[in-house]
């Protein structure tokens, strides 16, 4: 609570938002009579409804308890030789927050991540992996133990057949590479899940957004898929934010506003949690 033009002021306004993004919870203050004399919004909230909101984010703290959520995050390097990689543009941060929201909600975590430059989340077990045949590999030796896969990973669909022992010389105008098609790690899960397993895939595209994930959703043989437009350089790849869609099998579709990747990954928590497991619905 504070004078409304301090609360106003751009400054304090864009460190809220920082520590929104960072994950602190803010219960508002109301308008009002103000202590300085002034009226307007800067009042704090009535104690009933500050009580009210810790109880409920309380409630909510430990909801994913006693379930192991694995998610794979960040890009894959396909390497040409020894110091040269293909790779795409994902920061890992959309995974990332995934992962340290459902440990914070109680889950158990598996992180499966390419190279980032993120720090991964406090009590979270992190497989740090390059290749796209690492992470299928990884993947696979984990995914019978857990209850939902999450693949917010921008995995390589293509690695070179050939990988130059040495540092390729520039001996040539014209280099040409070939390269072959990787394993698709998120339609090999949705062959081998088991019932009760939640399968979560990401779609990136740059046109047609919906179209294109729905036919993922159904020859991925996933539960839902999330997409994003990557055409934006303000959301989805490397942005702190994101707009999604999230269609699910049953027909279920929903487009979230801007939001930060934080609370897209607490809403897609929730989706899961009330929509697959039907919690809170018994
Ligand atoms: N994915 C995967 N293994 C791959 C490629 C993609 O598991 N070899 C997963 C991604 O982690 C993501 C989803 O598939 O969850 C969709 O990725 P995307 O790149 O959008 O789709 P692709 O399958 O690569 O299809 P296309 O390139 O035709 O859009």
């Amino acid at each position: 609570a504070m004078n409304v033009h301090m609360y106003r002021h751009w400054t304090v306004q864009e460190n809220i938002r920082r520590l929104k993004d960072r994950g602190v919870e803010f219960i508002d203050p109301v308008e009002g009579l103000l202590a300085c004399g002034y009226e307007g919004q800067g009042k704090l909230a009535d104690p009933a409804d500050i009580v009210e909101k810790i109880q409920s984010l309380l409630v909510k703290a430990r909801d994913w308890s006693g379930r192991t959520v694995l998610v794979t995050a960040g890009p894959t390097r396909e390497p040409l030789d020894p110091v040269r990689f293909f790779s795409n543009r994902s920061s890992g941060k959309m995974g990332y927050a995934i992962a340290e929201a459902a440990q914070r909600r109680g889950a158990r975590v598996l992180l499966i991540t390419g190279p980032t430059h993120l720090r991964p989340p406090a009590g979270v077990e992190v497989t740090a992996v390059e290749t796209a045949e690492q992470m299928y590999e990884a993947v696979m030796s984990r995914m019978e133990e857990v209850d939902v896969i999450i693949k917010a990973a921008a995995v390589a669909d293509y690695t070179a057949v050939q990988v130059a022992e040495q540092k390729i010389k520039k001996s040539s105008d014209q280099l040409t590479v070939q390269l072959r098609r990787t394993p698709d790690i998120l339609a090999e899960v949705g062959r081998r899940r088991r019932p009760g397993q939640c399968v979560v895939g990401f779609a990136a595209e740059t046109e047609q957004v919906d179209r294109y994930a729905q036919d993922k959703l159904v020859r991925k043989g996933a539960d839902f898929i999330v997409a994003n437009d990557v055409s934006r350089s303000d959301i989805g790849f490397d942005a702190d934010n994101n707009r999604v869609s999230v269609f699910g099998k049953d027909g279920f579709v929903e487009t979230w506003p801007l939001m930060s990747k934080r609370q897209v990954a607490d809403k897609l928590l929730d989706l899961v949690l009330h929509q697959f497991f039907k919690k809170g619905q018994e």
